[in-house]
């Protein structure tokens, strides 16, 4: 399977205490798949790497062939996956601006019948559970469905040090059996899903809307 990762946070500075703690995070969940998934292709989609343009133009919004280049190589990208992992912290009980502005830039029908798993982490004591919920309803109107299975790490700071490695008493081999019951719902739907997209076109049968999302609505 073709996983694609995508880290949310592009907060490079402080306050609050620790910047950037996705970093952490996301190297934690790369290591447990280049370890115990090995099988599977995993890339890291950084929101850090994909600086918001002053005016928000998707990559939709423009003619075929004349958007920027790296948005066409992430949109090919997202195309070619076959799941997706979407890190998020918590900002405000709400998740990470920066990365719902980088999907938003995407239309639906490149992230559609291809699961998705959720991962958020806070500094605080719920692990970003409250973005968490709201993630589900953004990715399932991406088409991307989260699988029922959540990573969430609360007081991440504590459970992963600057060097991303395990703060001392934290059991990798806890972490990683965590992590994996979302990973493995993951791939088994991602695997699923790619069976059936080969037996049966999803865009052909049921069709993407062009133009207007009022092409769905009810009579
Ligand atoms: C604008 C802002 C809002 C925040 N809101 C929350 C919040 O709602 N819940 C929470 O647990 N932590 C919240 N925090 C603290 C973050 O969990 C903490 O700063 C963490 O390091 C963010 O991840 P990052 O460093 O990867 O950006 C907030 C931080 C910022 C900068």
């Amino acid at each position: 399977m073709k996983l694609l990762v995508f880290l949310g946070t592009v907060r490079d500075s402080t306050p609050p205490k620790p910047a950037r703690l996705g970093a952490r995070v996301s190297a934690a969940a790369l290591d447990c798949l280049s370890s115990q998934y090995s099988e599977h292709e995993v890339e890291l989609i950084d929101a850090l790497d994909y600086p918001p343009e002053p005016v928000f133009k998707p990559h939709f919004a423009y003619a075929k062939g004349r958007a920027p280049s790296r948005l066409d190589e992430l949109a090919q990208k997202i195309d070619d996956a076959d799941g997706f992992i979407m890190i998020s912290p918590e900002y405000n009980h709400s998740m990470s601006p920066a990365l719902a502005n980088l999907l938003n830039h995407f239309g639906s029908s490149l992230f559609a019948y291809k699961p998705s798993a959720i991962v958020t982490y806070s500094a605080g004591q719920w692990g970003g559970m409250r973005a968490a919920v709201a993630m589900r309803t953004f990715l399932s109107e991406l088409g991307c469905l989260p699988v029922s299975a959540m990573i969430h790490v609360p007081k991440a700071q504590e459970v992963f040090a600057q060097d991303s490695r395990l703060q001392e008493g934290e059991e990798k081999n806890s972490w990683y059996k965590y992590f994996g019951r979302t990973f493995n719902q993951l791939i088994w739907w991602a695997q699923a899903a790619k069976t059936q997209r080969t037996e049966l076109d999803p865009h052909q049968m049921i069709g993407n809307f062009t133009k207007q999302p009022s092409e769905r609505n009810a009579p």
